[in-house]
């Protein structure tokens, strides 16, 4: 790889222990994949999990005094002052001083402390082209395919190298003819509400290793539809790039998205595929009493808050209702009087949380109602068993605490 005298320096330690190991990684990662150069970034998302790994990486480079030239973006952990205010409150002692030295990594690392992971839909949003470093399953097909900006498939250890030494090893996606689409998705199910793009997501097995070109999908959809299709996506499979022609900016038609080359493969989804993905799910989860109802993963936008506080509003829930978003849609939600139609009904509104963490322990053995399958998927590990449906039928679900 051929180094600037800047990034030379910086990979010999003229700036610090800390960035050199930054450098060295990302050095060694540009290796593996022949990248000729590393190119700069001004934007980065990390995929921060409060997890002891993620941990021990992050205070690693504390230690050695790294500082990140670029301040990225990180996901959720947990919301300490929401989850100890609960009472009694759930936080064992060892996860509460777990997420206090993963906010205390960061701090000192220089993130923005954001803990959402949905940033490109207002607070960390690149232009088209831009090069830059994102982790997380929803956020990188996101920046690439509806934005047009060029980030690989980061982990949340190399975006934060990349944070601190302010630059990517160019290859992969940030390259024209690795972000060409190669697989044709003619969709002919009926997209209505963000939930069908949920479950478009869960067709990997359908779709295949590649880049797909969807065709068939409606001509103007929505930010949460396309935030819920990345994740599931990245849930199903691994797929950093998409293309919707006539929709994406790199997909003005259909010969523009596969670069004039011929299709590897071609596949149709109809209605029936994504019907036997939920009735699978529900097979396995099927319907009945339910203790409690989760939304926001990825995290749910303001509007989505809005959208179940107008359903709910002068109603009580039968079951808790949890729903996760940014610290600042809670902000908003708060002065709009969005949150307090949402607690008088019973719903939490809460920050900085993600359904994969510790701190949900109190639900193990339960069963909650969700419309989002990786929602479902992962905390399934932790013994918290679900049930998918749409979002209105979860929100019914809440109001009666049975699922039809
Ligand atoms: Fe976000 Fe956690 Fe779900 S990071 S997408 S809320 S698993």
């Amino acid at each position: 790889m051929v180094l600037t005298d800047d990034q030379k320096a910086m990979l010999e330690g003229r700036y610090g222990e800390g960035a050199a190991y930054a450098m060295k990684i990302q050095v060694g990662i540009g290796e593996c994949f022949d990248a000729p150069r590393m190119v700069p970034i001004k934007r980065a998302h990390v995929a921060l999990s409060n997890q002891a790994g993620d941990l021990w990486f992050a205070e690693k480079l504390v230690k050695a005094g790294a500082k990140c030239r670029v301040a990225p973006t990180v996901n959720p952990g947990f919301c300490l002052s929401w989850f100890c205010g609960k009472w009694p409150h759930p936080v064992d002692e060892e996860d509460y001083k777990h997420m206090q030295r993963t906010d205390n990594a960061y701090r000192t690392l220089g993130a923005v402390l954001s803990y959402n992971c949905t940033p490109y839909i207002a607070t960390n949003v690149p232009n088209f082209g831009e090069v830059c470093a994102f982790s997380e399953s929803s956020a990188t097909p996101y920046v690439n395919a509806v934005w047009g900006a060029r980030s690989n498939r980061e982990s949340a250890n190399s975006a934060l190298c990349a944070a601190i030494t302010g630059c990517v090893p160019e290859y992969g996606l940030l390259l024209d003819e690795n972000r060409k689409g190669n697989i044709i998705v003619h969709v002919e199910a009926d997209m209505k509400t963000p939930y069908e793009y949920h479950l478009l997501g869960m067709m990997g097995d359908l779709i295949g290793e590649g880049i797909p070109v969807f065709t068939g999908l409606p001509k103007v959809i929505p930010p949460e539809a396309l935030r819920n299709l990345g994740a599931q996506l990245n849930t199903s499979g691994a797929y950093g790039m998409y293309h919707i022609v006539g929709f994406t900016p790199e997909a003005p038609t259909l010969e523009a998205a596969l670069g004039g080359n011929k299709p590897i493969r071609e596949v149709v989804i109809k209605d029936k595929d994504l019907q036997d993905f939920a009735e699978k799910f529900s097979d396995e989860n099927p319907g009945g009493k339910v203790d409690f109802a989760m939304f926001g993963c990825p995290h749910f936008t303001l509007e989505e808050a809005m959208y179940i506080a107008h359903k709910i509003e002068g109603k009580k829930l039968a079951i808790p209702m949890y729903i996760l978003v940014s610290s600042h849609a809670v902000q908003m939600a708060e002065r709009m009087g969005v949150s307090k139609v949402l607690a008088d009904a019973g719903a939490d509104l809460i920050p900085d949380t993600c359904p994969d963490q510790p701190v949900w322990h109190y639900l193990i053995g339960k069963t909650g109602v969700t419309e989002s399958p990786k929602c479902a998927y992962y905390p399934r590990r932790r013994g918290i068993r679900f049930i998918l449906r749409d979002l209105d039928t979860c929100i019914e679900a809440a109001m009666t605490g049975e699922v039809k």
